[in-house]
Parts: structure tokens; sequence; C-alpha cells
């Protein structure tokens, strides 16, 4: 099966990461779908950031149907310590995804606060299962050399664990 890589990014630091996930995936002949989150409702950084706090869930423009993708790769923003609201709308709108092998990443500053389980754990409680959940710094990310070394061990363990991989 095809792999997809889902993103939400506001600044362009996990699309970045999305970009590069998908090319490692290319470099092995593999070619993943690139599917971009985005609020029904745009609304500011503040209010952004006081709905991520709250924990409510965004309505999507369009959620994403993945009937055709395994494995599914998140990328996402984590603000003050929570998962965004765009990341939470996307799980919750999640719908026949039992038995599927999702991955969330985060591309922020390293202060995950508990997010990466919370992520871990409402992926589960849709019947998913877990590749592994993870995160690298925007500043590694700039850094050219450390952004490969982490895509690479991602699609290894999507390759590995995924054994229709196509
Ligand atoms: C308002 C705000 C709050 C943030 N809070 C956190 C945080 O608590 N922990 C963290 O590691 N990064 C935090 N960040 C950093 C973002 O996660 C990081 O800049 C991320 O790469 C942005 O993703 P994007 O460029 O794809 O939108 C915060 C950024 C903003 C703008």
């Amino acid at each position: 099966m095809r792999p997809a890589i889902v993103y939400h990014s506001r600044q362009g630091h996990n699309k970045a990461l999305a970009m590069s996930l998908s090319e490692e995936f290319q470099g092995r002949g593999i070619d993943a779908v690139m599917i971009r989150i985005v609020a029904r409702t745009g609304t500011g950084m503040v209010k952004s950031l006081v709905r991520a706090i709250l924990c409510r869930a965004a309505r999507l423009e369009q959620q994403p149907d993945l009937q055709e993708y395994n494995p599914v790769i998140v990328c996402s923003p984590i603000w003050a310590g929570h998962l965004t609201p765009e990341f939470l709308g996307f799980v919750k709108g999640l719908r026949a995804v039992e038995g599927k092998q999702f991955y969330s990443l985060h591309c922020c500053f390293g202060d995950t606060a508990g997010a990466l389980g919370r992520a871990s754990e409402l992926l589960q409680q849709k019947g998913v299962e877990v590749l592994g959940t993870g995160y690298i710094t925007t500043s590694d990310l700039l850094e050219r050399a450390k952004l490969p070394v982490f895509v690479k061990g991602v699609v290894d363990v999507c390759i590995d664990r995924s054994d229709q991989v196509t």
C-alpha cells in the first residue's frame, strides 16, 4: 500500500519535514502521497493557541480519505505543550482506520510536555497501531545534517513494520 504523509503546518517547518519524508520514500522507489490538513475556519495564532490549550478539535476543510493508504505519518507542531486543533480534528474525524499503522511526528522546539503520549493515546483509541511518535527540533530541522538521519530512521521503521508498503 502507498504511504500517506498528512501534515499541519502554519510556519512551514512541519511541511518541510513532510516533504523530506516524501523524498526519503521516493529515494527508495516508494511514492508517498502528501496531504495537507487545514481548519475550515482560519483563526489567528492567539486564538489557535487558546484552542490548543483547551484541547479543542478544529473542523477541517476536508477530512482525508485514507482508505488506500498505509502507513500514515502525521506531522504537526506542538503549541504550549499541546497538540494543535488541526491534529485533534484530524484524529477525531478518522473513520474505518482500524488496523492501519500510524506514526505521529512533530517539528517543534523540543518541549513536548506529554503531547507525544497524548497523540499516541488518541490514535490508539481509533484502533490503529502506533508505529511510533517522535519530534525533531526546529533548529535540528534547519541544520541540514540532522534532518536526513531523523527521516531515514522513521522511514526505516515504516518499511520494516509495514510489510505491504509499495
Ligand atoms: C505560540 C507557539 C507556542 C509554541 N509552543 C511550543 C511548545 O510548547 N513546545 C515546543 O516544543 N514548541 C513550541 N512551539 C514551536 C512550534 O512547535 C514550532 O515552531 C513548529 O516547528 C512550528 O511548526 P510549523 O512551522 O510547521 O507551523 C510553539 C510555537 C508557537 C508559535
